[in-house]
């Protein structure tokens, strides 16, 4: 796409553009160089992952561009980079035809299944050896796109194939999708391109995490979860799930017609690349990579016959695992299209084109019980236990059932064959029973009315899926669950103090809860199997380290519902100490950024519990660190989640350096002063921000070297 020289050029434009917009010297006429400098980077991030410049320069450059366009409207083209974001929700998906009806692929299973398509292939052309164009089979949502006059005018679902649903504006959010492209350059007018939207294995991961988070039932894999947010109506959080593309086919295009064109408006390549590009499929892999699409034009491989197509399957199947999406299988399509066109299509599928399906990761196999399991936040989880069956080299015999809805839609029951499929590599999911097979002895299941480990009566808020065990602090298991989430790495990161140990311990009735953490008898440990002096040393020196652990992974380690990381770090800026959120009121909670009222109450609720703030006690009392401590934020510089503003004369920073160092080190700039200001940072001359901000206990006050030494700069 481009050139080394190209791409020094663009580079050293972005710099200066860097150092107009630090001084405030952009203008209208930096526009195009901003657009261009912006599409260069974003191919960098999002088709070759191997970024030049850092998240903070692309945002400069961005709102530097933004800027112009708000003051100058009149200026922004439909290919803008800051055209993508929509605002507001999507109506309806209309119903759209596709220029060429999206047909599916036949399937082959195993190399003799290949051998024998190849041999149709031979006799249906007559040649004795075909040259084949082999590449993986994402798995995923398909799409297709149209560029008219080189810009994305229409994205689509396949739909049945002949109709699909227009989401041109969901597209827009998938960075991996240019706004436009020089097809011109290729000789080509109107084009149709199919492809595959996909989410990664870690997106899907984050995602699915995000569900259990709110106690909704995961998706049973990335293909169902990029499907489904194609058809979000909310553009933005069709953004925030970072989908991908990579487009495979080339359906349908028209030619420029340059008898048509004055001299200077003629394409500027040779008409013969149109013939040599498209006069194969993996030529026009190479044309849409080359025009800044992600098409599998690394991963292709062109042979000829089928013996070496058979062998790179194989080889790529091995490594089906390292790839950061899935992959179902491969798929061989002969390369030739003039070929391709001589052999036509049944109503069902091209026969120029095959998939070889890799091994199935799902698997049937029996249900044979529910077992109940209670978590740290009372919620009871249903498990199913089925007979072990092998699947993608793990023998899965446990999978979650998630709650008592999910069970009901599906009608699952006890003794009933299930379908099993591990999606994303790890997590196991029924995606269904299979009622067909029922021999008529299956058991409905009956979800418990008290809870499995301490018998208190079960609770179903209105509204909710989850059935809740409230009795929290007595529950056995609730107690347990909230040691082992207190000591995890992304919370108190204690090793040497996992799961099997905290269990274990608590069992032998040496450990009951979170402050005796700080209070383990060493000489009844040292005892026990399995307590070397070595591994002793090392828990007693990660149990002394957590005390030092700043204040958001503290607050985050109490494990209070709906109280994740992000929360966790607004409440450590909120307050000097913890247990200044005891005075805090619901209204001023919600005043926090990005709190709303069922955050709120949980906090709430949390703090006037009488023996939650006598545990905060007991562990201030043993040496945890309870207190905001900036000094600690200095040395790391992190100001993430804390927000800023600047008011007054600055001595030794423009008011515009200090915002970008504040932005730079994950701070927020506000506009005004209002509760969810953390800083105000304080210069000559302040005037009516510093008087407001002063009636507002929670607005920390600084001068411009306390903040400089917060940053660490
Ligand atoms: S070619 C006429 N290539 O697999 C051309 N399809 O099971 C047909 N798919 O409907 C498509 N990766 O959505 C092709 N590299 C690839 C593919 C691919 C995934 C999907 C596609 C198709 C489905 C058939």
């Amino acid at each position: 796409m481009y050139n080394k020289e190209q791409s020094n050029l663009l580079q050293k434009t972005t710099e200066r553009l860097l150092l107009h917009i630090k001084d405030s010297r952009y203008e209208t006429n930096h526009l195009e160089a901003l657009r261009d400098s912006l599409r260069f980077h974003e191919y960098r991030y999002y088709i070759l992952n191997d970024p030049l410049i850092s998240d903070y320069e692309y945002d400069q450059l961005y709102k530097a561009l933004e800027k112009i366009e708000t003051d100058n409207p009149s200026l922004i083209t439909t290919d803008s980079p800051t055209q993508r974001v929509a605002k507001g929700l999507t109506k309806d998906f209309p119903a759209v035809q596709h220029l060429v009806p999206m047909l599916s692929l036949e399937n082959s299973y195993n190399a003799d299944d290949l051998t024998d398509w190849d041999r149709k292939a031979r006799e249906l052309t007559g040649f004795s050896e075909i040259e084949y164009c082999v590449e993986p089979k994402f798995d995923g949502a398909s799409i297709s796109l149209i560029y008219e006059n080189d810009l994305l005018s229409r994205g689509a679902t396949r739909g049945d194939g002949v109709q699909g649903d227009e989401i041109t504006t969901n597209i827009k959010q998938i960075r991996s999708v240019p706004l436009s492209a020089k097809f011109s350059e290729f000789g080509i007018q109107q084009i149709e391109i199919r492809g595959e939207v996909l989410m990664t294995k870690k997106n899907f991961k984050k995602y699915n995490d995000s569900l259990a988070e709110q106690n909704l039932p995961p998706l049973a894999n990335p293909r169902n979860a990029a499907a489904g947010t194609l058809r979000i109506k909310d553009p933005r959080e069709v953004s925030r799930r970072n989908l991908e593309a990579f487009l495979y086919h080339v359906s349908y295009y028209t030619k420029v017609d340059s008898s048509q064109m004055t001299d200077d408006r003629k394409p500027k390549i040779k008409q013969s690349s149109v013939n040599s590009h498209l006069s194969t499929h993996s030529g026009s892999l190479e044309m849409l990579w080359q025009l800044g699409f992600r098409s599998p034009n690394k991963e292709k491989k062109v042979f000829k016959g089928i013996n070496d197509v058979i062998k790179y399957c194989h080889a790529f199947e091995e490594e089906r695992d390292n790839l950061p999406y899935e992959v179902d299988g491969m798929v061989i399509k002969v390369n030739d299209i003039a070929l391709q066109d001589k052999m036509g299509m049944t109503s069902h599928h091209p026969r120029w084109a095959i998939a070889f399906k890799f091994k199935a990761r799902q698997a049937t196999s029996k249900l044979r019980t529910v077992e109940y399991q209670v978590g740290r936040t009372g919620a009871v989880t249903p498990v199913a236990k089925i007979d072990p069956v092998p699947i993608g080299g793990v023998t899965v015999s446990s999978i979650s059932l998630h709650n008592a809805d999910f069970i009901e839609e599906k009608d699952i029951r006890i003794g009933d064959t299930v379908l099993v499929e591990r999606a994303g590599d790890v997590i196991p999911y029924i995606v269904k029973s299979l009622p067909d097979v029922r021999a008529g002895h299956e058991k409905k299941i009956h979800f418990p009315q008290r809870c499995p480990v301490c018998g208190y009566t079960l609770e179903k808020p209105e509204g909710e899926a989850v059935w809740r065990c409230n009795n929290s602090l007595k529950c056995e298991a609730q107690v347990v669950e909230r040691i082992i989430h207190f000591t995890s790495k992304d919370a108190m990161d204690i090793r040497g103090l996992g799961d099997a140990i905290v269990r274990k311990f608590y069992e032998l009735g040496i450990l009951k809860d979170v402050p005796g953490i700080y209070q383990l008898p060493y000489e009844k440990i040292k005892g026990l199997e399995g307590f070397g002096e070595k591994s002793m040393n090392n828990m007693l020196q990660a149990i002394e380290h957590s005390k030092q652990q700043p204040l958001y992974r503290l607050i985050y380690a109490l494990g209070i519902r709906y109280i994740g990381e992000t929360t966790a770090k607004t409440l450590a800026n909120a307050a000097e100490h913890l247990l200044d959120f005891k005075k805090y009121s619901l209204e001023q909670l919600q005043n926090l950024e990005d709190v709303g009222p069922k955050v709120a109450g949980s906090i709430y609720e949390f703090f006037s519990n009488k023996e939650n703030i006598q545990m905060l006690e007991k562990l201030e009392s043993l040496g945890l660190q309870l207190k905001n401590n900036k000094k600690e934020m200095a040395v790391d510089g992190n100001l993430s989640g804390q927000t800023f503003l600047f008011t007054g004369t600055l001595a030794k920073l423009k008011r515009s350096e200090a915002e970008a160092i504040a932005e730079k080190k994950g701070g927020k700039i506000l506009g005004g002063v209002s509760s969810k200001l953390n800083y105000l940072v304080v210069g000559e001359d302040a005037g009516s921000k510093l008087e407001k901000a002063k009636k507002i206990n929670t607005v920390k006050i600084i001068s411009e070297d306390e903040f400089l030494k917060m940053t660490g700069e």
